[in-house]
């Protein structure tokens, strides 16, 4: 199956051009074109993503991806416009018009189009109106090459990112690879900047979400943190990097584990952010940089912990055969290593499933590989109806 995957549910945008093919149960995928466009330079400015700009950004940036994507991809059929597509893109772009204008001289004049079979697309969860634009571009697509636009859950991407081999140095293009198959029940541990959740599943596609952060995200609260301590947005690298600066023969604060022991899988950060706040406030002199270390460390420790405990809780309960980590903040590898440490004592049985070092992040190449499961799972596509959904769960 060909596949165009648009993902813009935050501040990057992003599209991928693939082929899944399926023989006697086994999977493999060829790439064809894969983007990144990163807005975090323009977001860096504000400390954090504004919806609105966010929404801006991609509407500037994904009709030039598209066209790079469509030139990457070898196969084209020809095609012809009619009116009423025209007019059926131009009511379905009514709000996004220079998306339209850019689409109308690009893309909708060209005698040929891509040999693709669906387009998939972040519906949600995100920023609305970033996400919109992502939406409306793969609706307008599917009008013109007449096919399937489905809609994917940015979390269901950030899973099934885990199905490409993280030890390949790079994923190749114009070359298959094998995609792993997940041995059931799986269990998920999501963590990005919005999202701290942990996932159970049976079966492809079907979740049973057993908790999530009650209040700030682990990415969140590493982006706080990291503001606290002047470190530039976002903030996850820079704690980390700063954390694995620290002498250990320096002193350092001891941070609270909230909600460790507590009898459920949810998790809660602001208080952790706070406790950090306040040991900042204990300083009369600015802080050195060996003090932010130390500082950097001891959260990091901290949150390593209760992800570590609350996991290796659900792992007992759902009896998981794969450990999936993913989003953003699996580039951690503090915390992906006391998790394969945790699992690897543990539960022997149990294969821990991380992303490539390259899908950690937000990106449309997981989008491609869970569209496609959702896809052959139940083959139905309504997709003037999609609609951008913020606060779409698993
Ligand atoms: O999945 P993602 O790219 O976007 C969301 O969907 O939220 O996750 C972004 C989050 C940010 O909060 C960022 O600070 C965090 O992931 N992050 C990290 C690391 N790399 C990214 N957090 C901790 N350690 C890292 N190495
Ligand atoms: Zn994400």
């Amino acid at each position: 199956m060909k596949i165009l995957s648009i993902e813009t549910s935050c501040d990057e945008t992003s599209m991928a051009v693939c082929e899944i093919v399926e023989n006697n149960e086994s999977k493999t995928m060829e790439l064809f074109y894969h983007g990144v466009h990163s807005q975090i330079n323009i977001h860096k400015e504000f400390g954090g993503v504004f919806p609105n700009v966010a929404r801006r950004e991609h509407q500037e940036n994904s009709i030039p991806m598209l066209l790079q994507a469509l030139a990457s991809y070898p196969h084209h059929i020809p095609c012809q416009v009619t009116d009423s597509q025209q007019a059926r893109i131009r009511d379905m772009l009514a709000r996004e018009e220079r998306l339209f204008l850019h689409l109308e001289d690009h893309v909708m004049r060209r005698a040929m189009r891509p040999d693709l079979d669906i387009i998939c697309v972040t519906n949600g969860p995100g920023l609305e109106p970033a996400l919109w634009v992502g939406v409306h571009l793969a609706q307008a697509l599917g009008i013109l090459w007449n096919i399937p636009v489905i809609p994917v859950n940015h979390m269901d991407g950030h899973i099934l990112s885990t199905l490409i081999d993280p030890t390949l140095a790079t994923i190749p293009y114009n070359q298959k690879i094998p995609l792993a198959s997940l041995d059931y029940p799986t269990l998920s541990l999501l963590i990005s900047g919005g999202h701290t959740e942990l996932v159970s599943s049976t079966e492809s596609g079907m979740y049973t979400k057993l908790g999530k952060t009650r209040d700030d995200a682990v990415g969140e609260a590493f982006d706080k943190v990291a503001r606290l301590l002047d470190l530039p947005y976002p903030g996850g690298p820079e704690v980390s990097r700063l954390a694995r600066e620290y002498t250990h023969t320096l002193p350092r604060p001891e941070f609270p584990r909230p909600m460790i022991h507590s009898d459920d899988y949810d998790f809660s950060f602001s208080g952790l952010k706070t406790a950090v706040l306040y040991h900042i406030k204990t300083y009369t002199r600015p802080l050195t940089m060996e003090d932010k270390q130390g500082i950097a460390y001891a959260f990091e420790e901290a949150v390593t912990d209760v992800l570590v405990h609350k996991t290796k809780k659900a792992l007992d309960y759902t009896q998981a055969q794969t450990l999936i980590v993913a989003g953003g903040v699996s580039a951690n590898k503090k915390i992906i290593s006391a998790l394969d440490a945790m699992c690897s004592a543990h539960y022997p049985t149990c294969t821990l499933r991380i992303p490539h070092r390259t899908l950690t992040g937000d990106n449309a190449l997981m989008i491609a590989l869970a569209g496609y499961m959702t896809y052959t799972k139940s083959p139905h596509a309504s997709f003037e109806d999609i609609r951008a959904l913020g606060r779409l769960s698993l």
